[in-house]
């Protein structure tokens, strides 16, 4: 088993030096000497098969594509810690710990009422709500491609996955649960304790772990191929031409790959519309760098479709709103930090729907994933 993942590995570095690169030069990723993995499936026993078929069967991506389609590919499998490649059991931990409400003080919420996949894993809600009803200041990001980005949270104030991992369980607002209470609570569930000894054998159940399981299986939610991935690789008839009209204003007079571009439509970077909702944003991380008042992250555009309301502020509910938002100059244009990038592009209505009909295009079939309904005891 090990030997295939290994396989795995050799085959992504070689067909990606890119994201390598952009990964490496992170300072504190780098620090940890990531490999990749694939982690395409939710069916944990078919990871491993599937890393060894990429090596066996499928013959190189980057010889197949055009270098237009490969910029929107997802070619790269999931980037992972070396200490803490994915394995079947880390997964199979991770996902209980997900969906398990006993991660929260009063036992009601999990990461999942939050970030739900039946509602493009965000929560339909414009705040936050965590236990006993209490709103938090920001909108419920989705978690797909998570395990791509460059930094976590719509300011980016952590970058990985098992950094992100603990400080919702804490968070009063999201599941108020003290990690003092918490892992003493986890030692007390037999099979909890079975279940870490077979994903982390020897290190026992600790903060480390938990993050680590954690961050294992969000490395499973990934989209999935979508109509327009089908049409990049050259069917044109996955997409409607209304679709492909918006494709095109999406990239020339509508500016959008300014900042949503690649494969997870973004650039990692953060950008203030000037919603004027006096967030501070990004310059909260880096204090002093006053242009980045209000900048957010860009989202991901992959399922956008699923993850409504959107913002960072939760104040959009359509897509046709968004894009008229980021098209055409802001909400606000004379908003405190507005981003240089945010300009009137004087897009009409008929060309905005055209926009949202090539979003639409973006929703692949919903993973496949048996969520847990009897838990470890
Ligand atoms: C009460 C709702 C709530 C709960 C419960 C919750 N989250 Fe979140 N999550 C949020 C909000 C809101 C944000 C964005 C906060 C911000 O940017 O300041 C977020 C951000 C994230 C992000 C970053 C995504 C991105 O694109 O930046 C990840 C990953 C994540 N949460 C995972 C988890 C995990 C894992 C759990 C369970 C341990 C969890 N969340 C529990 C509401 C919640
Ligand atoms: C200057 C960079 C930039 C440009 C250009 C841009 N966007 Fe955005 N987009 C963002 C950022 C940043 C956000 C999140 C902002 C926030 O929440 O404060 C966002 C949010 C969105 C959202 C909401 C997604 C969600 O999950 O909340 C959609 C949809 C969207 N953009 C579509 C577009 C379209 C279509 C275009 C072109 C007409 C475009 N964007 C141009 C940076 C940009």
């Amino acid at each position: 088993m090990k030997k295939s993942i290994l396989l795995g590995v050799a085959t992504a570095c070689a067909l990606n030096a890119t994201v390598v690169s952009e990964i490496s030069s992170m300072d504190d990723i780098s620090k940890s000497g990531w490999v990749f993995v694939s982690s395409v499936s939710q069916d944990t026993t078919k990871i491993v098969q599937e890393v060894k078929q990429e090596k066996e069967v499928k013959p190189a991506p980057t010889k197949e594509f055009s270098d237009e389609a490969k910029k929107w590919l997802r070619l790269a499998p999931v980037p992972a810690p070396s200490n803490n490649k994915v394995t079947p059991q880390r997964i199979e931990l991770g996902k209980f710990l997900y969906f398990d409400t006993r991660l929260s003080i009063d036992d009601t919420v999990s990461c999942a009422t939050c970030h739900n996949p039946d509602m493009g894993w965000s929560d339909q809600q414009t705040k936050a709500v965590g236990v006993g009803g209490a709103v938090g200041p920001r909108n419920s990001p989705t978690i797909i491609n998570s395990a791509y980005q460059y930094h976590q949270f719509w300011d980016g104030r952590v970058r990985t996955l098992e950094d992100q991992a603990l400080g919702p369980i804490e968070a009063d607002v999201e599941m108020n649960l003290s990690l003092d209470v918490l892992i003493p609570k986890l030692k007390g569930i037999g099979e909890y304790v079975t279940l870490f000894e077979k994903a982390y054998p020897g290190e026992g159940i600790t903060e480390d772990t938990l993050a680590r399981a954690i961050a294992s299986f969000e490395r499973t939610v990934v989209s999935t191929e979508a109509p327009f991935d089908k049409f990049i690789k050259g069917d044109k008839l996955a997409i409607s031409t209304v679709a492909q009209e918006g494709f095109e204003l999406f990239k020339a007079k509508g500016h959008c790959t300014d900042c949503h571009d690649g494969f997870n439509f973004s650039d990692g970077s953060f950008h203030n519309l000037g919603l004027g909702d006096g967030d501070e944003g990004r310059v909260k991380v880096r204090r002093g760098v006053t242009k980045l008042f209000g900048a957010m992250k860009t989202p991901t555009l992959r399922d956008v479709t699923k993850s409504w309301p959107y913002f960072h502020d939760g104040s959009v509910k359509t897509l046709h709103e968004a894009t008229a938002i980021c098209g055409n100059g802001g909400r606000f244009a004379d908003a405190k930090g507005l981003s240089s990038f945010i300009v009137d592009r004087g897009l009409t209505p008929k060309e905005i729907d055209k926009i949202v009909e090539f979003m639409k295009t973006l929703e692949g079939e919903p993973m496949k994933l048996t969520i847990p309904t009897v838990f470890p005891k």
